[in-house]
């Protein structure tokens, strides 16, 4: 492992938020809801959490409930989750950016950005053709030389934007039993609204399992997903992901410009554990982004919510299967999707990528909604409810009601999708 330079700017990073006070004092658990998919009155966060205004300390914190050792494994991954890799520590050739907070940053690491990456492939034969061999379906847009530097090549006829989504309540997502996804895939909904489960194969264990993480549901543990970072936005080969990125596919050069050893992410023989391992730590003990209280045109809008459909996609709650981590052991995810992929027509973006076809996209989970604008999956969207209009596909029913809302009932609906 690498030595940190950042130690000293945490405690100015996420002000009182990570004193020891703050993680004692937070409540457990939530009371279980009165009707289904209907919140509580009370959060499954501590109250001091609900007074916190948005972008303050409230964002950020721990999963209510780790021990000692988890609470320090959170800190540690936060400390390389802010770390800025360099060229002799494996950065590149080519990559997106230098940390991960670079683009999962506000309102405090961990969160979102209006920071988007590129996608490209060709469909020129009728089928996706990711351009593998040419560098896709991701673009690196930096390099350590101008040499290697990555352009989208002429033969690409799709390509598309993706914003960075926030990591709050990652471990709690990542916690949800598999076969709660595959029940809920094959349970019949109305409007014409299917669902599928991401059948992914996880490259942290070679097992079958269903996917949950990113846009098109493509990875199924924050371990996978922190590797995949690694390589795809840095350029830091793991156990997992030991092989480069060639620059638009160019094996000649990546030769001759990558100059540190694969795996570049070595393990520590102390504590067993690589950067990958450490970072995936943050992400899983980062607690859910703190929900607010709900005023009687809020609870108005949360009726409207399951009358107009959205609820069909956006499971209000999921629950967690049995863990050994007790922050983490059957808690109830107020989330808002089911995780599945669903055909969105016009909306999706023409990529194929793991489990999900051209015009599936997974259901993007609505919680913490107010801090992480813009939306949609290319940040088209500058509002909820021009996000809510774009809806195409499976969403059209749902998406047809709330165009039929009073002007004072879609009011009501914000509000309630401002306390998520
Ligand atoms: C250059 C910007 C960039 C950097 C750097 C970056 N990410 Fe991301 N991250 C994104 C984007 C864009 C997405 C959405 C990706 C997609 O689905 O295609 C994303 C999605 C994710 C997700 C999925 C979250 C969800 O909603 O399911 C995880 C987990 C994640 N990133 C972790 C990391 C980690 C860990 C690092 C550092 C190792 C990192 N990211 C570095 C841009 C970035
Ligand atoms: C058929 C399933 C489905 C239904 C029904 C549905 N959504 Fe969605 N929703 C999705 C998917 C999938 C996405 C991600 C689409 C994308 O970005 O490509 C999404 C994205 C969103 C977003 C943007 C989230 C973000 O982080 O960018 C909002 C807001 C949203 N939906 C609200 C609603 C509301 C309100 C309703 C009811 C009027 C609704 N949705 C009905 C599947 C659905």
């Amino acid at each position: 492992m690498k030595t940190t330079q950042v130690g000293v700017l945490l405690p100015a990073l996420m002000g009182v938020a990570l004193g020891t006070a703050a993680f004692e004092s937070i409540a457990q658990n939530s009371p279980p809801p009165q009707a289904p998919g209907m919140r509580p009155a009370v959060r499954n966060q501590g109250p001091q959490l609900q007074a916190a205004p948005m972008g303050s300390q409230g964002f950020g914190v721990p999963l209510p409930g780790l021990n000692r050792v988890q609470f320090a494994d959170f800190r540690v991954g936060l400390e390389e989750f802010l770390r800025a890799e360099t060229v002799e520590g494996g950065l590149g050739p080519i990559f997106n950016d230098v940390s991960c907070v670079a683009c999962h940053s506000a309102p405090t690491p961990g969160g979102a950005s209006d920071r988007r990456v590129t996608r490209f492939g060709s469909t020129a034969t009728g089928v996706f053709d990711p351009l593998e061999s040419l560098g896709g379906s991701l673009l690196q847009a930096m390099a350590i030389d101008r040499a290697v530097q990555e352009r989208v090549p002429q033969q690409a006829n799709v390509v598309i934007r993706r914003e960075s989504t926030p990591l709050y309540g990652m471990g709690l997502m990542e916690a949800i039993p598999d076969a709660v996804l595959r029940q809920s895939a094959v349970r019949p909904k109305p409007d014409g609204v299917r669902g599928r489960a991401a059948e992914v194969v996880d490259v942290t264990t070679g097992q079958k399992r269903v996917g949950r993480f990113g846009w098109k549901a493509q990875q199924a543990t924050l371990l996978a997903f922190a590797g995949d970072a690694y390589l795809n936005e840095m350029g830091v080969t793991s156990r997992f992901f030991p092989h480069e990125n060639a620059p638009n596919g160019n094996e000649a050069l990546l030769a001759r410009f990558d100059k540190v050893a694969d795996p570049e992410d070595e393990v520590d023989p102390v504590t067993g554990k690589g950067d990958i391992d450490v970072v995936a730590d943050f992400m899983r003990f980062l607690a859910a982004p703190p929900m607010l209280q709900m005023n009687p045109s809020a609870r108005q809008g949360e009726v409207l919510f399951q009358q107009v459909g959205c609820a069909v996609c956006h499971t209000p709650v999921l629950t967690t299967g049995p863990s050994s981590i007790q922050a983490l052991n059957q808690k109830p995810v107020w989330l808002y999707s089911d995780l599945l992929l669903h055909d969105m027509g016009s909306l999706g973006d023409g990529i194929v990528q793991a489990a999900a076809g051209p015009t599936e996209m997974r259901t993007a989970p609505l919680w913490g909604l107010r801090a992480s604008a813009p939306y949609l999956h290319d940040g088209r969207a500058a509002t909820m409810e021009q996000a809510i209009v774009a809806h195409e596909g499976e969403g059209r029913a749902s998406r047809d009601r709330y165009l039929r809302l009073t002007p004072s009932q879609r009011r009501q609906l914000a509000e309630f999708l401002n306390t998520l």
